[in-house]
């Protein structure tokens, strides 16, 4: 058998970039990893308490395919909370397996083959993949020049190139620059998408790792008909192992999705969602003292970027910091990242697998502690150095 007659979209789409990368490098020894979307402290017990009791209170059945009712409840109360936008736990919540899962329902929900699909560029890996698998056309909207951030024009600009748009995905603060949007820009894009009747898959899960003066808006908060709101426990609890999410919608996009999502995992694991309710319940305060701690280390990373003289993007949120490959450098990104991993053990993410308009920069995940972030800033300064004694 040649194999060629496999499903084209699933032949065709990309694997996930950030992690092919880190497999060109994880061989070397004693490699300081910067280069993963992953916060480093424990799950808070409080979370680990409630799974333990689940599983000894034999809750070891089929969950609702929508959800444990109690966790759809609380996911509700949270979004209320935090965003003040109303969502019926009973037909417009489904808890999904990490927002992994929430985007895939949600691009395979709105997408028809064939459908134009807008993404800022640099975007988050998965998307380009999972418009590929839903057999959509990536349209990617490059942000390099508007400080990296989505703004109405480009969106104005592209429609007038394209034609038409089913939807666009969205996310802030945004993997890899952490840029995120005030209330006013969000409230002027969401007027935009719906100009162009677009659907907006809003990726909101740094939600809480907002760093600028005023609290994070969700847009479901401006366009809430047309939103896909994905947001979940990975990054905000410290809980990435554990693959809880949640996709909310109006009603009728759920009764859609419902049925893509049922058919790729029937339920949510159950226990883990007796966990989920207690992190979205009774974790505030420990996430504030999380976000005060990322604040710190994001803080420490531009002083030090700015004493040697490395650009970078300011980031409003999420752990990511975007710097500029040197001009002293004379190579692409991945030669920066490969180089650096070889000479100074440190792994960091190059900018071009977000996309286009990522190359030439090179993510950091500061999601580490501050005293690998120190190190980091001298090997940073070490490679600068070694490089420059290299050059003829
Ligand atoms: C922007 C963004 N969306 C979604 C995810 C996936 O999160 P989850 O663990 O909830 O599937 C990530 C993980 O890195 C991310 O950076």
């Amino acid at each position: 058998m040649n194999y060629s007659n496999l499903n084209k979209a699933a032949q065709a789409a990309p694997p996930n970039l950030i992690r092919a990368f880190g497999e060109k490098i994880n061989h070397i020894e004693g490699l300081l990893t910067f280069n993963l979307g992953e916060p480093d402290f424990p799950t808070p017990e409080i979370v680990k308490q409630a799974t333990i009791q689940s599983i000894e209170q034999d809750q070891s059945f089929y969950a609702h395919s929508r959800g444990v009712m109690a966790l759809r409840e609380e996911v509700a109360r949270y979004i209320q909370r935090k965003f003040n936008v109303s969502y019926d736990p009973a037909s417009e919540i489904l808890i999904t397996i990490g927002s992994t899962e929430g985007l895939k329902t949600a691009v395979d929900l709105v997408t028809e083959p064939g459908d134009n699909i807008l993404v800022v560029d640099p975007n988050y890996v998965i998307y380009n993949t999972q418009i590929t698998l839903a057999q959509g056309n990536i349209i990617p909207i490059d942000v390099q020049d508007a400080s990296f951030k989505l703004t109405p024009q480009a969106i104005h600009d592209k429609m007038a190139e394209i034609g038409e748009a089913k939807a666009i995905i969205f996310n802030y603060p945004t993997n890899p620059t952490g840029v995120s949007y005030s209330r006013e820009e969000l409230k002027a894009l969401a007027e935009v998408f719906t100009e162009y009747d677009l659907y907006i898959i809003s990726d909101e899960v740094y939600s809480v790792f907002n760093y600028g003066e005023e609290p994070h808006v969700s847009i479901a908060e401006f366009a809430r008909e047309r939103t896909l709101l994905i947001n979940g426990a990975s990054k905000a609890f410290a809980m990435t192992g554990w693959r809880t999410a949640f996709l909310a919608a109006p009603k009728p996009l759920i009764d859609v999705g419902f049925a893509v999502h049922q058919s790729m995992i029937t339920a949510a694991p159950t226990q883990i969602q007796y966990g989920a309710i207690a992190a979205y319940r009774d974790l505030d305060e420990e996430v504030e003292a999380m976000r005060q701690s990322y604040l710190q280390r994001r803080n420490l990373m531009m002083d030090g970027l700015d004493n040697l003289g490395i650009q970078y993007i300011k980031p409003d949120g999420a752990f990511y910091i975007m710097i500029k490959v040197p001009e002293w450098f004379d190579g692409t990104d991945q030669d920066f990242c490969l180089q650096i991993a070889e000479e100074q053990k440190v792994a960091l993410t190059p900018g071009s697998v977000f996309g286009e308009a990522g190359k030439q920069h090179v993510r950091i995940s500061y999601a580490s502690s501050e005293e690998n972030l120190k190190i980091l800033l001298q090997r940073l300064a070490d490679f600068k150095t070694n490089y420059l004694k290299q050059e003829p």
